[in-house]
Formats: C-alpha cells, structure tokens, sequence
C-alpha cells in the first residue's frame, strides 16, 4: 500500500469558496442527487459544466505506467461519471478493456461516445464484477460520498476485485484551515477527517492498494475581498 498521487498532472483550479458556501445546504441537497445540476448545472451545486477537453490525458499515462497496463488488461474506474478518464486510458493504451461504474444515470446518459456500452449503474458498495478480475481499479473522489460502513464496504470491493491493485482518492485535510476550507466547499462528501483517519479505515477494510488525498489548498493572502482555495479534482 503506497500513498502516491496519480493525479498530480490534474490541472489546478481556484475555487471561490465565499460563492460555494452561499447556499450551501440547498445545494447539497441538489449536488447529492448526482442529477443534471451536479454535472452541468451552476459551479454552486457541482461541476459547473463537465465537458471532455484532454484534461485526463496526462493522468491515463501516469496511471498505465503505474499499473504497467498492457493491450488485454481489463480496468474499472468506480464513480466514472462521464467515462472520460476511461476514454483516455484507452487512448493511450489501445486494446485496454476498461469499465466503469457509476450511481449516475444522468452521467451514463451523457457519458463520452468512446465509453458507450461500457458504464454499468450501480453503487461502489457493491461492484457486479469477480473476485481479482481488474489489473487495476480505480476509485477517485467517490468512496467520501458514502458513509459509515458503507465507506468501508465500498473499499473493501475495491480490494475485492483488485487486490492490491487499487488506486483511491479522497477529500482529506491537514489541519484546522484546510477543514474550515473544506467545510466551506463541500457538497457531497459523507466521510472525511485526516490522512491517518482514512489510513485507519484503510487497514479496517484489509485495503492493500495505492491511495492519495484531495486537499484544498488555501490562497495566502486571506485579506483579499473574495476567499479562494485551489485544489486538483474536487468538484
Ligand atoms: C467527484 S465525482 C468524481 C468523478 C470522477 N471519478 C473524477 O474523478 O472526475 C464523484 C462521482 O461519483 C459518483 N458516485 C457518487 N456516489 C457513488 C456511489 N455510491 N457509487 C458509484 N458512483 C458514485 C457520482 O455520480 C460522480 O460521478
């Protein structure tokens, strides 16, 4: 188990978290639905617009070079919304098989052309697939949606059908600025604390795969008018 951060080529964007947090709770209440308004409605209740553009370009590279991904290698990508990450991974290795899951059957419906046929519906808490069938599985920003045990259900699953061969990211913070940030911007994450806090859950579900954390990092100068954060991949 290696704490890595596959997403570091993700582009960086600032949030402004001062507009996030306005009308914080009736978005969440909209975000959680994982609906249109999360993917493509306004940035208060989710993506702000989730159009592909290469962004997970980069990524797919650094992730087949991890994995060691060969033409044949079957991978899923759990909370997949619209399949880019998955389009680009077979991309850059032509002949993967890839898969993904996702609660969302808006983001199946609108899911990138490449990925048609590909995107199964369902919960992270209980994956249709074998026991070791996936060379890796991939789970980014998803497994905070859920809470208690069924977190820990759900990374259990991972390790089900991967062993070992698992990447999670997670909304985590360090210290007490980044938690205020963090509980400024969220809208759907269930279960969040510090990396060991996640570490311990980890060990609980007997998750032996790679993992990193998504943390908003907070702009400096805090005197400025509006309060902002950047960050890597958190909606
Ligand atoms: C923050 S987005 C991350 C999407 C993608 N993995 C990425 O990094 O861009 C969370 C995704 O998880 C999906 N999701 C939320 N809860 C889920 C669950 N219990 N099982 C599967 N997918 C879920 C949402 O619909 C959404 O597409």
């Amino acid at each position: 188990m290696a704490e890595i951060n596959l997403l570091a080529r993700y582009p960086r964007a600032r949030r402004n978290l001062i507009a996030r947090k306005l009308g914080q709770d009736a978005n969440k209440r909209v975000a959680r639905e994982f609906g249109r308004e999360y993917f493509d409605g306004a940035r208060e209740q989710g993506y702000g617009g989730y159009r592909y553009d290469g962004r997970w370009l980069p990524i797919a590279r650094d992730i087949a070079e991890h994995f060691k991904l060969r033409p044949g290698d079957r991978v899923l990508d759990i909370g997949c919304a619209k399949g880019f990450l998955m389009r680009d991974l077979m991309a850059v290795v032509p002949g993967l098989e890839v898969w993904g899951l996702e609660i969302s059957q808006y983001a199946i419906d609108n899911c990138h052309a490449d990925t048609r046929g590909r995107i199964l519906r369902g919960s992270a808490q209980r994956l249709p697939f074998a026991s070791d069938s996936f060379a890796a599985a991939l789970c980014i920003n998803v497994v905070h949606n859920l809470a208690g045990e069924a977190c820990v259900e759900a990374i259990k699953e991972i390790e089900r059908v991967a062993p070992g061969r698992g990447y999670i990211q997670v909304d985590a913070y360090r210290n007490d600025d980044e938690r205020d940030a963090f509980l400024d911007w969220v809208l759907t994450a269930e279960t969040f604390g510090k990396p060991e806090m996640w570490r311990a859950l980890f060990d609980r579900a007997g998750y032996t795969g790679d993992y990193y954390w998504t943390i908003l990092e907070i702009d400096a100068d805090l005197t400025r008018s509006v309060a902002g954060a950047t960050t890597t991949s958190s909606v």
